[in-house]
């Protein structure tokens, strides 16, 4: 069943029934102020930093009613209804919430008033936009009354939602020219202060929530609008909210449109804290506000954001047979990159923005699926990730992205992270030529004299492998590796004690296949930056390293019909046929092949297979068979988990695209495609109930075959899914794969359902022009119409645009 439909023109999901099983949400914002947005026009807003910088309150429990937000209350006499469905809950006549590329549209009709609200953050603005426009199509005139209302956080979204003995005694507002303004603690440290704003006269307004509420009452039926007025009180000490009421006439046929912002803004340098005693200095906030006045400068800061988009999307264009995968490819997919390059793991509907902050990591392979949109942008994500890395290689796992230290609480000791920073700077370098980056001097740890060159880093990294192997001569696993619930060294037997942040007995046995398989890979890829920069010897040395490695992978890492997972702390195998739950686990099938290992032997296609027949279900290959039963202390959180939750035997679907990169690799195109379409979002469009999640983003996981509630998925948006799906469909479906000197042209998609591909990629300041005839084996390259040798374009400078075909 769907609740909604694809509006490619418009690049949006239309959806039409505000009953989606869970609260379907987009993000608006592009640099600094960011909000959630559900497609009931519920959510939170920050800025940069979901905890530390919180502007509205979120009540994380409260999915899927999901009734904290940005509040509109439409009153026509006495029906009141939201355009946004929720908070009134009133239903009706027609609703539609169109999701598109950093807006949210409502169009909600009651009693013929047809209610249009467009919620978008300006580029590099620190404020929403919540502009509402109401058109009175009946034959009457009405007199209506608009209430708008926020619930304002007090800034640490953590703080605020434990420390009620003090958070209730420190809330203030102020009021001025249809303003409130939320300054709770700037009085003291804080130099930072919150607003929303109306654009017209207002009739009366509220900043205290029990007074705008009344005592027993919801966000649903606030006692005030009942009453049709609001109170003017101003709060002091508990809840401080924002409600404007403004009063308007609408003749038979009469539109009115009107804004209201929410703002963040700082004063900074010399300038003057406050205005007077304890009335604090608003000139920032009136110069915002009084730049989107009239409608004008509206309407051009919302197609200013959508020519962003334009541009952003031309890098990367593709014209194939299928709508679905084009839809994919040029809107969702990168749209789901951007994002989460933004947020990390930090802030959704399932992430509450006060756990995790950057993840190393995530951004590093988040930064595969956005670094061809904003290459500048991952330059100084790369930077940022690498001043988190400690001298011997090891890292932090995450930081705060307010202060962009690294946060040992979070845990650390994850020995596939140093390994990831090869896969970003390598994906930059591929991207961008700029070889430069490697001479950049970048901290160890943010401490001051520590600095050596980006490469340094690298180096440290491949080292720390090198200096961390087993008694199999595999690398060792630490706290987990890329599966951090795979805990070989945890051995907890605590209840509630962190999987993520203990380690109880360091064995210096557990072993990681899958880290065999990324220092493989991107031990073979450091060895070519070292050679291609003129440090041969270094080359030869990693290589000699990556062979040991491989070697130690065919010789200790196989079990027979695929990849073991890795060697416990007690010397025992895991993800074998030896084992009685987990026989096998997906992550070194994929890894394992991606690096090459197993290709001359045939072991890659034989674990290729394996992986489709004991891991492969409706929605794609589940991460492990069968899921565990019963909790292992030397295994840790995995099985922890119910059967077919999680990283217990759910589709995840973080690594599926290696499987689907993997087949690529093996030149397997059917079994690549039949793979990327199980789960891509948009070919599951029809199973959206038994899904629950956005049909228009990939979500972490899809419960499997052993699970209760077998198909439905959870932790949508913030997911590695994002980048490698990218990644799988751009470089290896689609073939067009940056390299150091160019674009490699190497498709991998079924001849018998794809004839012709035409994209448009912009590479290094040109375009190429790309058209491949898929029907012929072994093709030939032809550049601006002559033919070259193997499948290389090289990087060229040109003005005009560049063609490429494939016949
Ligand atoms: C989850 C993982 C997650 C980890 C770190 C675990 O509970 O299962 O998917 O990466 O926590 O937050
Ligand atoms: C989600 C985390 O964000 C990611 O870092 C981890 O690799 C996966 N879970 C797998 O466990």
């Amino acid at each position: 069943m769907k609740y909604g439909y694809f509006d490619d023109i418009n690049r949006e999901y239309v959806i039409t029934n505000p009953n989606t099983p869970s609260p379907w949400i987009n993000y608006l914002g592009d640099s600094n102020f960011f909000s959630l947005i559900s497609n009931t026009g519920g959510g939170y807003s920050f800025y940069k930093d979901a905890k530390l910088r919180r502007l509205t309150r979120y009540r994380y429990n409260n999915v899927p009613e999901d009734t904290d937000g940005r509040h509109i209350y439409i009153k026509d006499g006495t029906t009141t209804f939201s355009p946004t469905y929720l908070p009134s809950k009133e239903p009706l006549d027609s609703y539609e919430c169109h999701i598109g590329l950093g807006y949210s549209r409502f169009i909600g009709v009651k009693n013929g008033l047809v209610s249009n609200l467009l919620c978008f953050v300006p580029l590099q603005e620190n404020c929403e936009i919540q502009y509402l426009t109401i058109e009175n199509t009946t034959k009457e005139t009405k007199k209506i009354d608009v209430f708008a209302q926020v619930e304002w956080c007090l800034w640490n979204a953590s703080d605020d939602n434990e420390n009620f003995q003090r958070n209730l005694s420190t809330g203030e507002v102020e009021y001025e020219d249809n303003t409130i303004y939320h300054k709770t603690e700037y009085r003291e440290r804080r130099n930072h202060y919150a607003f929303y704003h109306c654009s017209e006269a207002i009739h009366s307004f509220e900043s205290d929530r029990d007074e705008f509420l009344g005592i027993r009452n919801g966000y649903d039926h606030p006692l005030q609008i009942e009453n049709g007025s609001l109170g003017n009180t101003l709060a002091s000490g508990a809840h401080p909210i924002a409600a404007l009421h403004v009063q308007l006439t609408l003749k038979p046929g009469e539109k009115h449109s009107l804004s209201f912002i929410l703002g963040y803004c700082e004063i900074t340098g010399n300038e003057k804290k406050f205005e007077s005693l304890n009335i604090i200095n608003k000139r920032p906030a009136k110069e915002m506000y009084l730049r989107y006045q009239n409608e004008k400068s509206l309407k051009d800061a919302f197609i200013a954001l959508k020519k962003h988009w334009d541009s952003l999307l031309s890098v990367y264009n593709v014209t194939s047979d299928n709508e679905k995968l084009d839809r994919m490819g040029n809107i969702w997919n990168q749209y789901q990159c951007m994002v989460t390059y933004q947020m990390s793991r930090s802030a959704s509907y399932y992430e509450s923005g006060i756990g995790r902050g950057m993840g190393f990591r995530d951004s590093c392979q988040d930064l595969l699926g956005f670094v061809h949109l904003l290459p500048e942008k991952a330059k100084e994500r790369i930077l940022d990730i690498a001043s988190i890395q400690k001298e011997d290689g090891s890292t932090f796992h995450q930081y705060q992205p307010l202060t962009k230290r690294g946060n040992g609480d979070i845990g650390s000791g994850f020995n596939d992270d140093p390994l990831w920073l090869i896969a970003a700077v390598s994906a930059y370098i591929k991207e961008t030529g700029d070889f430069d980056i490697l001479n950049i001097k970048v901290p160890f740890n943010n401490l001051e004299g520590s600095e050596k060159p980006l490469l340094d880093h690298l180096k440290a990294s491949i080292n720390f492998t090198i200096n961390h192997k087993g008694p199999h001569g595999l690398p060792l696993i630490g706290r987990a590796d890329w599966n951090d619930c795979l805990n070989l060294n945890c051995y907890s037997t605590t209840p509630g004690e962190s999987f993520q942040t203990t380690a109880n007995k360091e064995t210096g046995i557990a072993e990681s296949v899958f880290i065999a398989g990324m220092f493989v890979l991107y031990g073979k890829e450091y060895a070519r930056i070292n050679e291609l920069i003129g440090n041969k010897s270094e080359g030869t040395r990693v290589n000699k390293e990556v062979l040991l490695v491989k070697e130690a992978a065919e010789k200790y890492g196989w079990d027979g019909e695929y990849f073991l997972r890795a060697y416990d702390g007690n010397g025992d195998k895991v993800g074998s046929h030896q084992n009685e739950e987990g026989k096998i686990f997906i992550e070194p099938q994929g890894f394992c092949v991606m690096a090459g290992i197993g290709h001359e032997s045939g072991y890659g296609k034989k674990a290729l297979e394996s992986a489709e027949s004991l891991l492969g279900d409706k929605y794609g290959l589940e991460l492990l068979t069968p899921p565990y039963s019963t909790y292992h202390v030397e295994l840790g959180e995995i099985s922890s988990y119910p059967p077919g939750y999680k990283e217990n035997g759910a589709v995840f679907n973080h690594n599926n695209p290696w499987v689907t990169i993997a087949h690529c690799i093996e030149k397997q195109p059917k079994a690549a495609y039949s793979l990327y379409i199980k789960n891509a979002p948009s070919f599951i469009e029809e199973y959206s109930d038994i899904h629950k999640t956005e049909p228009y983003v990939y979500s972490q996981m899809i419960a499997g075959r052993y699970a209760k509630n077998y198909g439905q998925a959870k932790n949508s948006w913030l997911t590695g899914s994002a980048t490698w799906s990218f990644v799988a469909l751009s470089q290896y479906l689609l073939g067009i794969k940056p390299d150091y000197d160019g674009l490699i042209i190497e498709p991998c998609l079924p001849k018998e359902t794809f004839k012709k591909i035409h994209i448009v990629r912009q590479f290094r300041g040109t375009t190429y022009l790309i058209d491949i005839d898929n029907t012929i084996d072994n093709p030939t390259c032809y550049v601006n119409g002559k033919p070259i040798k193997g499948r290389l374009v090289p990087s060229i400078r040109s003005t005009t645009p560049v063609k490429v075909e494939l016949h």
